[in-house]
């Protein structure tokens, strides 16, 4: 029988494969959800001084707008378990002379932070969001009330489902485990409180926020 642990080796390794393959040229795929991604960072409602964590930050393309949300006061952490993403990232940060962003090469299910955050960005980051070990790091890495927001891609509602295998195939370059795009936010939804859901992209993806709860027993 596989265990958690075991079957969150086999889809961390299979990613791992994969953005070797991806990084250099993945900048270059994000031009058409640039908007999506601006919609989420807007969604955390970041003020001046907070703390923000990127899950799975990838190349760093959210971090300028991160950090223009919460200032030169704030802090921004990024960690992604991809050497060759979380370099072109670290790059992006020292050449802009970034001091408030701290990038670590982890697995979300490894992740150990200085201090609890004030806001997650989940921004493409399927198979983060279907470990729930990963999601119990995450969710006990913000303190009770921190803003979640999640962007990402599912399946088309049920009259388009023919459409959904091109889906199916569009993403599998992306993920370590490429099914499971019905509703991919259904392991994190019920640690949030205020969870709002809304389709992006024609039904093609998704932008979604909410609060850590504030009785989670991982924020206790
Ligand atoms: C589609 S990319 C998104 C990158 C970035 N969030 C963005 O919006 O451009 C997904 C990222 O998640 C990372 N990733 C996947 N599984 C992970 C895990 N278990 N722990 C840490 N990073 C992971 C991959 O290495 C990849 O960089």
């Amino acid at each position: 029988m596989q265990t958690e642990h075991s079957s969150d080796e086999i889809v961390r390794a299979r990613s791992l494969a994969k953005y070797r393959q991806h990084a250099d040229g993945y900048d270059s795929t994000c031009g058409p959800t640039w908007p999506i991604r601006e919609r989420a960072v807007a969604a955390l409602q970041l003020q001046p001084g907070q703390v923000v964590l990127d899950v799975g930050c990838g190349t760093g393309l959210s971090l300028a707008l991160l950090r223009a949300a919460v200032g030169e006061t704030g802090r921004i952490y990024g960690f992604d378990q991809s050497p060759e993403m979380l370099a072109l990232a670290r790059a992006r940060a020292a050449s802009a002379g970034w001091r408030n962003v701290e990038l670590f090469e982890t697995s979300a299910q490894a992740l150990n932070l200085p201090e609890p955050v004030d806001a997650l960005l989940f921004h493409y980051t399927h198979d983060i969001l279907r470990s729930p070990l990963a999601l119990d790091r995450l969710v006990g890495s913000a303190r009770p009330g921190a803003m979640v927001a999640i962007a990402g891609v599912k399946y088309f509602p049920r009259w388009l489902a023919p459409l959904n295998f091109w889906v199916y195939l569009k993403n599998r370059p992306y993920n370590g485990e490429p099914g499971e795009l019905a509703s991919p936010w259904d392991r994190i939804a019920p640690r949030l409180s205020d969870w709002r859901l809304a389709p992006t992209q024609f039904g093609m993806g998704y932008l979604a926020s909410g609060r850590v709860s504030q009785s989670s027993p991982k924020n206790a």
